[in-house]
């Protein structure tokens, strides 16, 4: 598997900014594949609003955006929060006239015995990778 950061930039910059002038939210941005995926946007021109709850791997994944020429914020936020959330939309708003393209690839998801899962971690489960993306949405 080759991981779409170890792309040739040449890869990215053959093909036409197919995306320039789109704004793009990703949630879960800073790691696997919402990182990726956000990397590739940004190859295509888009503008990146780039979520997650870690400054540093948010602000890693910013560096190799604007090394690609594009550009991105970073916001912080645990979308299993409802205040968080609400604050993320608002600022994105305040922000941004308009979004183009939403991408939730934030969640995580527990192993264990049914037996071994507490119900505050079904919640928390539901609430990032369920709750969350239809709020955003
Ligand atoms: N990889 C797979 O093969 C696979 C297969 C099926 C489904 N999935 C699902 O696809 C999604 C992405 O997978 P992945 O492999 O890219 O996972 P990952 O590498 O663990 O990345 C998860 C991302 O979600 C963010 N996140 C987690 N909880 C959050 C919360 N409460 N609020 C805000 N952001 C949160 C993390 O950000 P921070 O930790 O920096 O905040 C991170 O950026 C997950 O929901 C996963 O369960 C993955």
């Amino acid at each position: 598997m080759v991981l779409v950061t170890e792309l040739p930039l040449a890869t990215a910059t053959t093909q036409l900014k197919q995306l320039a002038g789109q704004t793009a939210v990703v949630t879960g941005a800073s790691k696997g594949i919402g990182r990726a995926i956000a990397v590739r946007l940004a190859q295509f021109g888009a503008s990146l609003c780039l979520v997650g709850r870690e400054r540093q791997t948010l602000d890693s994944v910013n560096n190799i955006i604007g090394a690609l020429g594009a550009s991105a914020r970073c916001y912080i936020a645990d979308l299993t929060v409802d205040a968080q959330m609400s604050q993320l939309v608002d600022t994105l708003q305040a922000y941004h006239s308009r979004i183009d393209i939403l991408v939730h690839s934030n969640g995580f998801i527990s192993f264990g015995s049914l037996a071994r899962t507490s119900v505050d971690e079904l919640d928390c489960q539901y609430r990032a990778n369920v709750r969350a993306p239809f709020y955003l949405t």
